[in-house]
């Protein structure tokens, strides 16, 4: 009998030929699939059953891979990446995104992070590698939102640059195919973009129906940067502290009800289907297999009209969810003050 993690790899029955997801191509000529799994099991699922899911997803035809050193689940995602690749899917068809965490910005810090998750995830390079956060403040997993790191500091461009100094150098090393930034503001990219000796390739921001930050979305793609959009469907199994009453839920709007009854999906499949269509990189979330592969589905699958379109762009709240508080440099601050509301960056 043949083991499930030894047999040759094929494309389950059921699933999705790669050659069928919709691709971007990045300002490098790069193909990147226009659809990724998140691998963010917050506190409340394994790294053994995320690396189930990495396996899983491949199988059903997921090329593209979402990962982060401080999701603490690498390693076993690069058991899981071995896995498939030794059962024969090359490494150039997959696209593995890591991410620099915020206690690694001194530049003597990065190149050892890099290494560190290369050699978690068992591969020789990345494809994009994301500095996570703009902000060098650490906090612990799990911490609640109003703990603080006693050594916060505000965004300090000249820092940054020094951190994506190094990220240019893993690209000449080779170890990196592209760089790119996360949870990032118009006038942060502005600076970013007028002083990186490699631009920013992708831009990792929240976006989902209810949050759609459509003048970022449109200052990245007009500047030739990739939107990819986290929490795609609203992230609604976030932890507790992680909400507060304000925040609205994606899958519950009638809008997107609608839309689902009429395709005969759950709501988590039209936020995927709009993300596509809408032209940014969805990477939900997923270690169910039917949810999985009914997002990667939706994203090869019949279009939404375009009264669906322009209804879900109608339903934009400017709901925030992951907000960053933990972030925050001083006593008093509002979350608002990270994401330089004004279109100016944040005084210290
Ligand atoms: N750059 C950053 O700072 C940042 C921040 C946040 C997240 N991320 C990335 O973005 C990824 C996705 O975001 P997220 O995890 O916050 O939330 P999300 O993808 O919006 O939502 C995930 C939730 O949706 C459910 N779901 C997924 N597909 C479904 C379907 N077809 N039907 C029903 N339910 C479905 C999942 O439940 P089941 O597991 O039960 O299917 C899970 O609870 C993360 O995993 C991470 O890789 C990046």
């Amino acid at each position: 009998m043949t083991d499930r993690a030894t047999a040759p790899f094929s494309i389950a029955t059921d699933g999705i030929d790669p050659a069928l997801v919709p691709q971007r191509v990045l300002a490098s000529g790069a193909r990147m699939p226009a659809i990724g799994l998140g691998t963010f099991g917050s506190d409340r699922v394994t790294p053994a059953e995320i690396a189930a899911a990495v396996r899983g997803a491949a199988e059903v035809g997921y090329r593209h891979f979402d990962c982060a050193a401080v999701y603490g689940n690498e390693a076993d995602i690069g058991r899981a990446l071995a896995d498939v690749m030794a059962r024969g899917i090359p490494r150039e068809a997959l696209w593995v995104t890591s991410k620099l965490w915020n206690d690694r910005h001194a530049p003597a810090d990065v190149a050892p992070a890099l290494e560190r998750s290369l050699r978690d995830l068992r591969l020789d390079y990345l494809d994009l590698y994301l500095v996570h956060w703009p902000f060098p403040n650490h906090h612990a997993a799990g911490v609640t939102v109003d703990s603080r790191d006693a050594h916060a500091k505000p965004y300090i461009h000249e820092g940054f640059m020094a951190t994506w100094a190094e990220l240019e150098k893993l690209v000449d090393r080779g170890l990196v195919r592209h760089v790119g930034t996360s949870n990032m503001t118009i006038p942060k990219l502005e600076l970013v973009l007028r002083d990186a000796r490699i631009r920013p390739a992708v831009n990792e921001m929240e976006l989902h129906p209810h949050f759609q930050q459509p003048e970022l979305f449109d200052f990245v793609r007009t500047n030739g940067i990739e939107p990819v959009g986290f929490s795609p469907i609203g992230s609604p199994a976030r932890p507790e502290r992680d909400r507060t009453p304000d925040d609205s839920v994606d899958v519950e709007d009638p809008v997107i009800v609608r839309i689902a009854q009429r395709l005969g999906v759950h709501p988590a499949v039209v936020c995927v289907k709009w993300a596509v269509q809408r032209g940014q990189t969805p990477i939900p979330f997923s270690t169910k297999r039917a949810n999985y592969l009914a997002n990667l589905l939706g994203a090869v699958g019949e279009p939404l009209t375009e009264a669906e379109m322009e209804a879900i762009a109608g339903i934009d709240q400017n709901c925030r969810l992951v907000k960053g508080q933990v972030f925050a440099w001083k006593a008093g601050q509002r979350w608002e003050d990270l994401w330089d509301l004004d279109g100016t960056i944040t005084p210290p």
